[in-house]
C-alpha cells in the first residue's frame, strides 16, 4: 500500500539549492513540493560557514567577475565546463541580494557594504559572510522564504529511487519516516538536490544522509555522473573527541589569520606553498598537511596545529564564534587561548550528475534536473571555498526555473506499478533477521579512507574495488528488526546500494584518471597530463548492468591550460574586464 502525492515539480532535498530551487519554481504558479530526509537546518549548507563568492568588490574594489571566472578555473585545474563557471560568476551577485530580500543579514563592512573576507585560492577577499554561520544563516532566509510563499514541504522523507516511464523520470518512491508509510511522488519534472557523499568515508563533514543516493538514483534511471574521483578533502577537520572527529573547521579560520603549524611548530605551508601558505587551494593544503603527518610531524592525536590565539579575543568572538562554542563544547578547548588540532576531513563532491548546459540543465533523462552538490562541473577538480553556497544558489535558481519550463509543457505522466511494486518489495524484504548493515557501513567507509582517500594508486584502487564486489555479496544477508516507523537501521539498510555505487563510481573514475590533477592524487602518476587527460571521466549503467567508463572533452569558453605561456596557471593570458555587478547600498 502507498501513498500518491501529485505535484508538477517535485524537488528532492531542502538544503540550499533545492529551497532556492522551489522558490523559483513557485514564481511560474506551478505546484510543488519539496521532500528533504531531515529538517531544513540540518542540510549539508549548513556545513558552509565562512561564506559565499560573489565579486562585489566591496573590500577590494580591483575585484571582477572575470577574477572569480579565472580563480574557479585555475583552481579546479581547468576540469571544469566553463559554460557553468560563467554563469556561476555572472549571477551569484544577484542571488546573494536575493538572500538578503529573503531575510540573510550579512556581516558588514564600515560604509554599510555586505563585508567580504580572503579564501583559499582566491587572488581577491570576495566571500561574503555572516561570522561562520554563512549556511546556516542563508538556509533560515530560505525556509523564511519557503514559508511566505506558502509552499508544500514533507519532511523527514526518505526518497528511495526514481521512478521512469521509457527514458522519462515522472517521480520518486520514498518512504515517510514518521508514518513508515510508502509514498510514490508523482512529477511532471523532478529536481536532484540531494547534496553530496562525504558519508561513504569515515571521516566527513557531512551529515549522516549525505550516501550519495542522489547519484545512484540517477545513474540507476540512466543518468550519466561525471568528475567522480574529484572528492574534496577539506584540509581542516576536527580530531578529538572522537565523537567529534571529521567535524568542520571553517576555512574562515584561516581567512581570519589562522596560522598552521607541526608539531616543530613550523609554519610549514612555506615549504608547499610559500605564495599563498594557508590560504593556498584546499586540495594543495590537504595534501600538505597529508605530506606533514607521514613525515612524523603531526601531533601525538594525528594532527597539526591551526591557530588563532594570537589575534584579539574579542575579533576571534566576533568573526568566528560558532569555532569558539565547538570547540568548548566538544573539546573543552578554548581557541582564543590555544591552538586547536585539526586534520583533512572528506567535504564535497565535485563530480556528480552530468548535466545538459547546452538544453537548459536537463540531464540524459528527460524530465530530471539537478541543483547543488549533486551535479557536475562548475568546480572541476577542486572547489574554491565559498563556491558551494553560490552554486545552491545560482544552480538551484537556474534548476527551478528550467524544471517549472519544462513542467509547464508536459502532460501529467503516469507511473509504472512495476517499480513501485519491486521497491516495496526490496523494502519489506530487508525487514527481516540478518547481520547488520551498520557494520557494513562501517567496512565500506574504513575502506574509503583507507583506499581511496587523499593519495591513492592503481594498487589501491584495484583492492578498493575488489572490495566493493565483496560487499555486494554481503549485501544479501543484511536484514533489520523493529518496525516501518522511524527506524534508522532500515534506512541504513536501504542506502548501502546507494553508497556502493557511489563508492563504484569514484574507483572506477580514479582508476581511470592517470594523472594528478585537481583533488585527485595518484602517487604512481603524480603530475598533470594536459595532452593525455585534458577530458572528463564519466560513467553510466552498461545494457548489462556493469559501470561504464568513458571521456568526454572538457568544455573550454575564456581559459585553455594549453594556451599558457610559462607560468604554472595560465592567469597570464587572460584580460580582466572590470566588475559590472549592480551596485547595492
Ligand atoms: O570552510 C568552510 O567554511 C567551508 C566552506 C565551503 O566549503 O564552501
Amino acid at each position: 500500500m502507498h501513498k500518491t502525492i501529485e505535484t508538477d515539480v517535485l524537488i528532492i532535498g531542502n538544503g540550499g539549492a533545492g529551497l532556492r530551487a522551489a522558490i523559483e519554481a513557485s514564481k511560474a504558479n506551478l505546484e510543488v513540493m519539496i521532500v528533504g530526509r531531515t529538517l531544513p537546518g540540518k542540510a549539508h549548507t549548513t556545513m558552509a560557514e565562512g561564506g559565499i563568492n560573489a565579486a562585489l568588490g566591496n573590500r577590494d574594489p580591483t575585484d571582477s567577475i572575470d577574477e572569480h571566472f579565472r580563480d574557479t578555473v585555475v583552481e579546479g585545474g581547468f576540469l571544469n565546463d566553463q559554460r557553468l563557471v560563467e554563469i556561476l560568476v555572472n549571477e551569484v551577485p544577484e542571488r546573494v541580494y536575493d538572500l538578503e530580500d529573503f531575510g540573510a543579514v550579512f556581516d558588514r563592512t564600515l560604509d554599510g557594504k555586505i563585508a567580504q573576507r580572503p579564501f583559499g585560492g582566491q587572488s581577491h577577499p570576495r566571500t561574503c559572510y555572516v561570522g561562520d554561520e554563512t549556511g546556516h544563516e542563508m538556509i533560515m532566509a530560505l525556509t523564511e522564504e519557503v514559508r511566505r510563499r506558502d509552499l508544500p514541504h514533507m519532511d523527514e522523507v526518505i526518497v528511495t529511487r526514481l521512478l521512469t516511464v521509457g527514458k522519462r523520470c515522472v517521480g520518486a518512491f520514498g518512504i515517510d519516516m514518521k508514518s513508515g508509510d510508502y509514498l510514490v511522488f508523482r512529477a511532471k519534472a523532478t529536481v536532484l538536490a540531494t547534496g553530496g557523499g562525504g558519508r561513504v568515508y569515515k571521516v566527513t563533514s557531512n551529515p549522516e544522509e549525505a550516501t550519495g543516493d542522489g547519484y545512484s538514483m540517477a545513474y540507476e534511471i540512466g543518468a550519466e555522473l561525471m568528475d567522480m574521483e574529484q572528492v574534496q578533502f577539506h584540509p581542516t577537520g576536527m580530531i578529538f573527541p572522537e565523537s567529534a572527529k571529521g567535524i568542520l573547521v571553517t576555512e574562515a579560520v584561516r581567512g581570519e589569520g589562522g596560522l598552521l603549524k607541526n608539531i616543530e611548530g613550523e609554519r610549514f605551508m612555506a615549504r608547499y606553498n610559500p605564495s599563498q601558505m594557508e590560504l593556498s587551494p584546499r586540495d594543495v593544503v590537504a595534501r600538505s598537511i597529508y605530506s606533514e603527518l607521514q613525515a612524523g610531524r603531526g601531533t601525538p592525536r594525528g594532527g597539526v596545529y591551526l591557530d588563532i590565539s594570537y589575534k584579539e579575543s574579542d575579533q576571534i568572538l566576533k568573526k568566528l564564534p560558532r569555532m569558539v562554542k565547538q570547540f568548548r563544547n566538544f573539546a573543552d578547548l578554548d581557541i582564543t587561548k590555544e591552538p586547536m588540532e585539526v586534520a583533512p576531513t572528506a567535504h564535497h563532491f565535485m563530480g556528480g550528475v552530468r548535466i545538459r548546459v547546452e538544453d537548459n540543465r536537463s540531464t540524459t533523462v528527460e524530465g530530471l534536473y539537478l541543483a547543488g552538490e549533486a551535479e557536475a562541473g562548475v568546480h572541476g577538480g577542486n572547489r574554491l571555498g565559498g563556491n558551494a553556497l553560490a552554486e545552491t544558489q545560482v544552480f538551484g535558481a537556474r534548476a527551478g526555473m528550467f524544471a517549472a519550463k519544462f513542467a509547464r509543457m508536459s502532460t501529467k505522466p503516469g507511473v509504472d506499478r512495476g517499480q513501485v511494486e519491486d521497491e516495496a518489495g526490496r523494502l519489506d524484504s530487508l525487514l527481516r533477521e540478518g547481520s547488520k548493515p551498520q557494520e557494513l557501513r562501517e567496512r565500506i567507509r574504513e575502506m574509503m579512507w583507507q583506499y581511496v582517500g587523499i593519495v591513492r594508486d592503481r594498487e589501491k584502487l584495484h583492492f578498493a574495488l575488489g572490495e566493493i564486489e565483496r560487499f555486494r555479496v554481503e549485501l544479501s544477508q543484511i536484514g533489520v528488526g523493529g518496525g516501518k516507523k522511524y527506524n534508522p537501521e532500515w534506512y541504513d539498510a536501504i542506502v548501502l546500494p546507494h553508497m556502493l555505487a557511489t563508492c563504484e563510481a569514484i574507483i572506477r573514475s580514479a582508476l581511470t584518471r592517470e594523472e594528478s590533477r585537481g583533488a585527485h592524487f595518484r602517487s604512481d602518476f603524480p603530475k598533470r597530463d594536459d595532452d593525455k587527460w585534458f577530458v572528463n571521466v564519466n560513467v553510466r549503467k552498461g545494457s548489462g548492468g556493469e559501470m561504464e567508463v568513458f571521456t568526454t572533452p572538457i568544455v573550454t569558453t575564456k581559459l585553455n591550460p594549453t594556451t599558457r605561456s610559462g607560468g604554472p596557471s595560465g592567469r597570464e593570458n587572460y584580460q580582466i574586464p572590470r566588475l559590472q555587478v549592480r551596485p547595492r547600498p
